[in-house]
């Protein structure tokens, strides 16, 4: 294999030499029997490209507003928890690296460095996600931190109120990790028989009674804009628009919470429907080339986020790392611009892309 990757696959490998395995699967791994995490990139592969001819593209602008922030493309990166599994440096040579490629992080709440350290350590654009613990005046207080530090909205995720089921974790009795954000305000000593600290640290702190009232909740703590992560249904959807939801992302935890959910790039388009443009719609699952993030965009999302290939980035080469993995989906996706015959992100639309489903109609 070459020094340097050349896709994000070769990012993979380089992440699987360089980390422990516990920590490799962790990352690497999903829920069960890991068909939606499979899933997820494999949906990719049946849809097909429609690229148009004779259109200028002598100049690509992948430039795009998410939220009103004005973003170099539209590829942000995704909250996963604790970078310093992956490099000492943890989200901050991350968040470094968003800087450097002008795009959006959104900082996992389950960080190892905490949203002051990352704020504090450059000027990216960053959003905050959120877990919504038992303790509802300790997230209360995360959320203020995150607005007194600059992040621009909160990202709650939804598809969690409890762990799914990572059979790598429980195997490799991953240990619970120490969420710096939490340092101070809440200790939990969790001893599992069940082979993962990580599931019974969840157990012990997450509410699974969270739910839409708790929206309102929310609201009443934080003037940011909330978005809701993990939407797979357009009747979840409709409830977030009526909730006042600023934004969803279609989203399965990358395969590591429900199994057998749907490849989320398979329902993007009836929840862009169901949302009939009054909010935006991102999205997340299974990107790993600039072709996957067309698609998404052609069937309606405004934006994708990367999970897996940045935390690879960030064990094989750290800050440097995450953003060559940032270049080279930019790189691909303005190549599969110029060959599809989109000079802007506006020009790509559902014509440009073929479903199986359209294939059978
Ligand atoms: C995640 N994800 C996640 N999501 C979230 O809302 N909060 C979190 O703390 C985490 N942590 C986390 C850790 C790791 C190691 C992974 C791989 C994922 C889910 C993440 O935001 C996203 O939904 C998926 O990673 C997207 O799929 P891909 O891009 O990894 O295929």
């Amino acid at each position: 294999m070459a020094e340097e990757p050349v896709n994000i696959k070769e990012f993979q490998e380089l992440a699987r030499k360089s980390l422990p395995k516990m920590y490799f699967d962790f990352i690497n791994g999903g829920a069960e029997d890991q068909h939606t995490l499979r899933e997820n990139v494999a949906a990719f592969r049946s849809i097909t490209m429609r690229p148009r001819i004779l259109v200028d593209v002598s100049r690509i602008d992948m430039s795009t507003t998410i939220l009103g922030y004005h973003t170099s493309s539209p590829i942000m990166i995704g909250p996963t928890s604790m970078h310093k599994f992956a490099h000492p440096e943890g989200e901050i040579a991350t968040a470094r690296a968003a800087a450097a490629c002008n795009t959006i992080m959104v900082l996992s709440c389950s960080s190892a460095c905490s949203v002051e350290e990352v704020a504090s350590s450059c000027n990216a654009l960053r959003f905050f996600q959120l877990y919504v613990y038992k303790r509802r005046d300790i997230t209360a207080v995360l959320v203020q931190r995150a607005e007194a530090n600059g992040f621009k909205a909160i990202v709650l995720t939804v598809d969690t109120p409890r762990i799914g089921r990572r059979e790598a974790d429980i195997k490799n009795r991953m240990i619970a990790p120490r969420l710096k954000n939490l340092e101070g305000l809440l200790s939990v000593e969790v001893a599992s028989d069940k082979g993962s600290n990580l599931e019974a640290f969840t157990a012990a702190t997450l509410d699974p009674s969270l739910c839409w009232k708790d929206i309102e909740w929310l609201r009443s703590v934080t003037s940011l804009p909330i978005l809701i992560k993990g939407v797979l249904t357009p009747q979840d959807a409709i409830k977030a628009v009526e909730a006042g939801i600023a934004g969803i992302v279609v989203s399965n935890h990358g395969g590591r919470q429900l199994d057998y959910s749907p490849a989320s790039i398979t329902v993007l388009e009836q929840v862009v429907h169901a949302v009939g443009g009054k909010i935006p719609v991102l999205f997340d699952g299974g990107i790993r080339r600039g072709t996957d993030v067309f698609k998404a965009l052609a069937l309606g999302a405004q934006a994708v986020m990367v999970g897996r290939p940045i935390i690879f980035g960030l064990a094989a080469k750290g800050e440097h790392g995450v953003r060559r993995v940032i270049e080279m989906l930019k790189d691909e996706l303005e190549l599969t611009m110029a060959l599809s015959g989109c000079p802007t992100v506006k020009d790509i639309t559902r014509n440009h892309v073929s479903t199986e489903h359209d294939r059978l109609n």
